[in-house]
């Protein structure tokens, strides 16, 4: 496809007519979660000169202050999504159960999870930040939509995403045929597709973790990490944002890995398994890389909970793949 002149809704056009029964359905919901995102990204990009930086009065489920921009990209992805007929239900790590469909909407076969704002530490600070998308096919009979339909592991996905607010706005995109990016012309506002056919490269040099938790985690996981910082055919550098959405974008494009490992105060690590490190497994899964909670691919963990946390490491295929043989004690 050329560059330049395809925009998203021409590419999701294209890709629908490969598949003969598709109905159309799904192109549309991939089409209003951009449309979510380009008004977050106009929100965003004015968060310094408008009065919404700072926290709002609440707290989220995980017990964290919830940002302003937090509540107001939860709002719009909610409202672009809930009238479409496409849904039957939606996830948000913003809400503490599954958001269904007003009874005045009729609903779908479909069911969308989201981070609708990732990295919101840093909103206050001018660093980018993100939203994150997973798309699934409703499992369970009738269209109510019930918890049920999100319990699926990530080989589940349909679709799945990201948008990073950065220096450019920009749509990371895979439907099983490969990673697709799409970035924001401000002028006509839409988004183009600009990066085709994403691979990550096989081996990195960048390794993305919050080092100060270093003392909290075991030693196969310092000792991982040691391995990378004293390797000597390889020279690694450190490069750690505090976005997951903006840490993984860097290591796609370049190479790398991104660790968030659990550690003594926190098993499971930080990261949600439905709004963050499965929609990011498929993406990196489909660009050739690989994703492990240390022992497990996470496109194979099945979620107890909505808002199940699990340790994520993800990247180049080589250093994912050191990580795991690390913690089950194969180095
Ligand atoms: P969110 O803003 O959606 O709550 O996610 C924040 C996450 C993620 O973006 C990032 O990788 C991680 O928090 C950083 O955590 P630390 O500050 O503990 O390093
Ligand atoms: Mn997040
Ligand atoms: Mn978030």
């Amino acid at each position: 496809m050329q560059k330049g002149l395809t925009n998203l809704n021409r590419y999701l056009l294209e890709e629908q007519r490969k598949y003969p029964h598709a109905t159309g359905d799904f192109t549309f919901i991939i089409e209003q979660i951009a449309f979510a995102s380009k008004i977050i990204a106009r929100e965003v990009n004015k968060a310094g000169i408008v009065n919404i930086l700072g926290k709002a009065q609440s707290v989220n489920v995980h017990g964290e202050d919830q940002q302003k921009l937090d509540v107001y990209s939860n709002a719009k992805m909610i409202e672009a999504l809930d009238h479409i007929g496409k849904l039957c239900a939606m996830g948000s790590e913003e809400c503490e159960d599954i958001v269904p469909i007003p009874d005045k909407y009729p609903k779908g076969k479909y069911v969308v999870v989201f981070d609708p704002l990732d990295g919101s530490s840093n909103i206050d600070v001018n660093i980018s930040i993100g939203t994150i998308f997973g798309v699934y096919r409703a499992v369970t009979e009738g269209n109510q939509g019930t918890v049920e339909d999100f319990l699926q592991s990530g080989r589940n996905l349909v679709a799945s995403g990201y948008v990073i607010y950065g220096s450019s706005t920009m749509l990371v995109y895979t439907a099983g045929n490969g990673v697709s990016g799409f970035t924001l012309d401000p002028g006509v506002g839409e988004f183009l597709l600009s990066h085709e056919n994403i691979k990550i490269p096989e081996k990195g040099k960048i390794y993305s973790f919050n080092e100060a938790n270093f003392d909290r985690w075991t030693p196969e996981i310092q000792n991982y990490v040691k391995s990378l910082r004293s390797n000597k055919e390889r020279q690694y550098t450190g490069r750690y944002i505090g976005s997951l959405v903006a840490d993984f974008h860097r290591n796609l494009l370049k190479g790398g890995v991104f660790a968030y490992p659990g550690d003594t105060n926190n098993p499971n690590g930080k990261l949600r398994l439905l709004y963050e490190a499965a929609p990011l497994a498929y993406i990196v899964e489909q660009a050739g890389g690989a994703a492990t909670d240390g022992i497990n691919n996470i496109l194979d963990i099945k979620p107890e909970g909505i808002h199940q946390r699990t340790p994520l490491v993800i990247g180049s295929k080589y250093e994912v793949e050191l990580y795991r043989k690390y913690v089950t004690g194969e180095v």
